[in-house]
């Protein structure tokens, strides 16, 4: 089997952690990994099939003979990075949000769009955490039914603001002097109907995002609109998620096609308390769906709740889900 030289930007971070993790156990086949990150981390190492590998800082010239980087370091890390690794011929799957809006650039959720892996032009762009775990459930049901409208509200983890936001939870919950201040406000015991910057018009990027990548992953002009909420969970984003469909469906058609639906688990069975939940998906890839019932306030709608591991399948394993769609056939 062809093996490779993989790249991992951020590699001391959240998702970068995660992705080493996820590239062991689904078995890609690494010949090289190359754990890169900040100056801050040199003389660190990570720990990769039971080996130490020392993490190097990023530089323009880290990319020789890598076939495959996945960058998770933030936007402004990859714009000043990704060209190096384009130039040394690296396929770079970037994390960030720096390209996914580039016509130029695939947004990729294999479930929904693998074959658009193809159309690259040395750099596939993994869309944002919240959109990821939405796509998975709209694509089916928008190809049975035909999706107008979507209204999601999210309630979303610390971990999908990084390693800092992580620390000022973990203490203000032993209230302790803070080590880290990422958010505005406190977040234990509260929420923040605030992620990412606000624009003019009084939305959020976070909620700009979910209504264009969606836009583009789906490839059709749905409408939809977000109010994104961050939540003192540790792991997992949940969503509120109300669609509006042009054909009419039954809540048992709309579960049969989730139950076969790929990456989809359907958890909806609330006589006995079953419904997704964070601490439940935290550590799994998979998209978990439930609460599933009719909005009788319109003609052809429904609700569901959607949860899932913003870590995992809303970052490191989706980018590696594109790796392997990219290496299938060569
Ligand atoms: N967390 C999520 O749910 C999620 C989901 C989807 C996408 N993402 C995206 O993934 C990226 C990373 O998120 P995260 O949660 O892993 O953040 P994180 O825990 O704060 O980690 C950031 C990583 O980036 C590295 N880094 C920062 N500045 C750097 C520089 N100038 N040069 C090289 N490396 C640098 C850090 O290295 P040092 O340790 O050396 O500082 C660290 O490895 C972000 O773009 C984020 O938007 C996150």
């Amino acid at each position: 089997m062809k093996r490779y030289n993989v790249a991992v930007v951020g590699a001391t971070g959240l998702v970068g952690r995660t992705m080493m993790r996820v590239l062991e156990e689904r078995n890609f086949p690494v010949d090289q990994l190359l754990p890169l990150a900040s100056e801050r981390s040199v003389g660190k190492e990570v720990l990769f099939h039971g080996k130490k590998i020392p993490v190097r800082k990023l530089e323009a010239d880290s990319f020789n003979n890598i076939q495959i980087a996945l960058f998770s370091a933030g936007a402004s890390v990859s714009k000043e990075f990704a060209p190096h690794a384009v130039e040394a011929g690296t396929v770079v799957i970037d994390n960030s949000s720096a390209f996914r809006m580039d016509a130029n650039v695939p947004l990729v959720v294999p479930e929904v769009n693998r074959a658009q892996v193809f159309a690259h032009h040395g750099i596939i762009a993994n869309p944002n955490c919240s959109t990821i775990q939405m796509v998975v459930v709209l694509k089916p049901l928008h190809d049975r039914f035909r999706i107008k409208r979507v209204v999601v509200s999210t309630y979303q983890s610390v971990t999908g603001a990084g390693q800092r936001a992580v620390s000022q939870l973990e203490d203000e919950l032993a209230k302790r002097p803070l080590r880290e201040k990422k958010f505005p406000h406190p977040i234990a015991f509260n929420c923040l109907p605030h992620i990412d910057v606000f624009f003019d018009d009084g939305y959020t990027k976070e909620e700009v995002k979910m209504k264009q990548e969606t836009v583009k992953i789906l490839g059709e002009m749905i409408a939809v609109t977000a109010t994104t909420v961050r939540v003192p969970v540790m792991g997992g984003h949940s969503e509120s998620v109300n669609i509006e469909f042009e054909k009419s469906c039954s809540v048992k058609e709309v579960r049969d096609i989730l139950k076969s639906a790929p990456g989809v688990v359907v958890q909806d069975d609330p006589a006995n308390n079953v419904y997704p939940m964070p601490i439940n998906a935290f550590d799994k890839d998979d998209v978990f769906v439930g609460r599933i019932r009719m909005d009788e306030t319109i003609p052809h709608g429904i609700n569901l709740w959607i949860v899932s591991d913003n870590i995992r399948k809303g970052a490191a394993t989706n980018a590696v889900q594109i790796a392997e769609a990219l290496i299938a056939n060569s």
